[in-house]
C-alpha cells in the first residue's frame, strides 16, 4: 500500500493534490485540510458501504407491497426534545446534535442519558473529551444517577464497537464523533474521513438492528459542522443545538428529520443544575420587557408549530461613518437591509444617514418574514423616538412597495398573543376577513394594516 498526501475540503469533502485558498466546488474559503490517506491497490476488496445497504443483494418490489413501517420510539423523558424529534427518539436511527462548543451538548444528553436510564433503558455514554471523573461531577451536578447508564472514556473506534457488542445497549451516545478515531485510516482524529468513517461505522451499527445512535458534532461560527457537512446527508436527523453563550437561553432545532418534520424547535434555560425546559418560552421571553422606550416592538413567530413571542429591538443613531454601520443580531442581515431600502424609499425616512442596530431578545433567530412589520415598526419608532403603546403587538411580511403582504397561520399568532395579555394587534389586511379572520371572534383588538403607511398610524395617538 501506497500512502501519498491530499487536500480535502471539511465542507463538502472535495479532494485535490494541491492547496488552494477557497475550495472550487464549494466555494467555502480556507477549508481545504492537508491527509495523508493510504491508497489501496486496484482490485482490492472494498468493504461494502454502510446504511441500509447491508452488502447483500435487495431485490427490487412493488410499492403496493412494501410494509408500513412501525417507528418504536422512546421518550427522552424532555417534551422539548421529544417533538424536535417528531414524538420521540426513534428506535435505530441515527442522530447528530450539532452546536459550538460549550453551548451545553454534553449537558443536554448526559440529562438525556440519565432520563432514559431512569426509564429502564441501556444506554452507553463513550465520551472522548471528558475524563471519568469529569463526567461523575457533571452528573452530580445535574442529579443524574441510578439505572443502566454506561460511561465509557474512550476514542478509539473498534474499541467502542467492541464495546457496544458487548453491552447491547438501546442507545449510544458518542460526545463527539470528531474526537473518534479508526486505525484503520492513516488519517488524524476529526478529519473529513475520520469522521466520516466513524458515522459510516455507526450507522451500519444502528440500521441493523442496533441500537439508536446520538452523535455529537461540533461546529464552528459559520454554523458548518467542523468536519463534515457530509454527515448531515447520512444521518436520520440533524438537531441544531443554538444561542448565545452569554445568554442562558438555548434552542434545539431540527434541521433535518427522516422521521418528522423539521423547524419545531425546542426552548431550553441554563442554570446551576443544567438545562430546564422552557415550556412556556413566550412569557419567558417577555418577563421584565422595559415599557415605554422607543424602538421596541413584540412579535409573534412560528416555529414549527408553536407560536412564540418575542421582542425586537432597534436602536437608530446618527453616523460618523461614511459607510454608516447596520449590525443584526437574531435577524437576517440581509432582510434588514431590505427593510431600510423600504422605509427609506416608501416612508421617506432616512436611514442612510444612521448607524442602525437590531436585535432580538433572549438569543431568538427570528427566520420568518413575519417579522418584517415589527421589526418595520421598531425601526420607526426609534428614528421618530416616539415609542410604541405597551399593549400592542405585530406580525406581517412587507413587500418591496410597502405593503403588507399575508402570514401563515394568523390564528394561532393571535391566539397567543391574546394569552400573553395584549390588547392590540397589528396583521397583513389580507389576513383578515370573511373567509380569513374574523376580528369578532377575538377579545384581542385586531388591526389590519394594507401597508406600512398604514401601520404608522399607531405611532399617533
Ligand atoms: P457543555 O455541556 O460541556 O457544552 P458542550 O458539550 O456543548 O461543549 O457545557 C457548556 C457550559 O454549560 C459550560 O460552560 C458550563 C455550563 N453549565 C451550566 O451552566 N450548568 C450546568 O449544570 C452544567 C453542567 C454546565
Ligand atoms: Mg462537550
Amino acid at each position: 500500500m501506497k500512502t501519498k498526501t491530499v487536500f480535502i475540503c471539511s465542507e463538502c469533502g472535495f479532494r485535490d493534490s494541491r492547496w488552494s485558498g477557497r475550495c472550487p466546488t464549494c466555494g467555502a474559503w480556507n477549508t481545504l485540510e492537508e491527509q495523508v490517506v493510504t491508497e489501496e491497490k486496484k482490485g482490492a476488496e472494498k468493504s461494502p458501504p454502510a446504511g441500509v445497504y447491508s452488502g447483500k443483494t435487495v431485490p427490487a418490489v412493488l410499492l403496493d407491497h412494501l410494509e408500513m413501517p412501525q417507528y418504536m420510539r422512546s421518550k427522552t423523558g424532555y417534551g422539548e426534545i421529544d417533538r424536535v424529534l417528531g414524538g420521540g427518539l426513534v428506535s435505530g436511527s441515527v442522530v447528530l446534535l450539532s452546536g459550538e462548543p460549550g453551548i451545553g451538548k454534553s449537558t443536554l444528553l448526559m440529562q438525556i442519558g440519565g432520563k432514559l436510564a431512569s426509564g429502564g433503558q441501556k444506554i452507553l455514554y463513550v465520551s472522548g473529551e471528558e475524563s471519568p471523573g469529569q463526567l461523575k461531577l457533571r452528573a452530580k451536578r445535574l442529579g443524574v444517577s441510578g439505572g443502566e447508564l454506561y460511561i465509557q472514556t474512550e476514542t478509539n473506534l473498534d474499541k467502542i464497537l467492541a464495546e457496544v457488542e458487548k453491552l447491547s445497549p438501546d442507545v449510544v451516545i458518542a460526545d463527539s464523533v470528531q474526537t473518534i478515531y479508526s486505525e484503520s485510516s492513516s488519517s488524524l482524529p476529526g478529519s473529513v474521513s475520520q469522521v466520516k468513517e466513524a458515522a459510516m461505522r455507526f450507522i451500519g451499527l444502528a440500521k441493523n438492528e442496533g441500537p439508536s445512535v446520538i452523535l455529537v458534532g461540533h461546529v464552528n461560527k459559520e454554523g458548518a459542522v467542523a468536519g463534515p457537512k457530509v454527515l448531515e446527508h447520512m444521518v436520520d436527523a440533524v438537531l441544531r443545538f443554538e444561542g448565545e453563550r452569554e445568554d442562558s437561553y438555548r434552542m434545539v432545532r431540527a434541521v433535518k428529520n427522516r422521521f418528522g418534520s423539521t423547524n419545531e424547535v425546542g426552548v431550553f434555560e441554563m442554570t446551576a443544575q443544567g438545562l430546564m425546559e422552557v415550556v412556556n418560552p413566550s412569557e419567558a421571553l417577555m418577563a421584565g420587557r422595559p415599557k415605554n422606550v422607543s424602538g421596541n416592538c413584540p412579535v409573534c413567530v412560528m416555529e414549527g408549530t408553536r407560536p412564540i413571542i418575542a421582542e425586537i429591538q432597534a436602536l437608530v443613531t446618527g453616523t460618523v461613518f461614511s459607510a454608516p454601520r447596520r449590525t443584526a443580531n437574531g435577524y437576517d442581515y440581509n432582510r434588514l437591509y431590505l427593510l431600510l431600502a423600504v422605509l427609506e424609499k416608501r416612508i421617506g425616512l432616512r436611514f442612510s444617514a444612521c448607524d442602525v442596530y437590531l436585535n432580538v431578545i433572549g438569543g431568538l433567530r427570528l427566520e420568518e418574514p413575519g417579522a418584517d412589520l415589527p421589526a418595520a415598526l421598531s425601526l420607526i419608532s426609534c428614528i421618530k423616538d416616539v415609542p410604541l403603546p405597551d399593549d400592542l403587538i405585530a406580525a406581517g411580511e412587507i413587500g418591496l412597495s410597502g405593503e403588507t403582504r399575508a402570514i401563515a397561520n394568523a390564528e394561532q399568532r393571535v391566539r397567543e398573543a391574546e394569552r400573553l395579555g395584549f390588547s392590540r394587534i397589528l396583521l397583513p389586511a389580507r389576513n383578515v376577513g370573511p373567509g380569513k379572520l374574523d376580528p369578532s371572534a377575538f377579545s384581542i383588538r385586531i388591526e389590519p394594516v394594507k401597508s406600512l403607511y398604514d401601520a404608522l398610524s399607531v405611532l399617533k395617538k
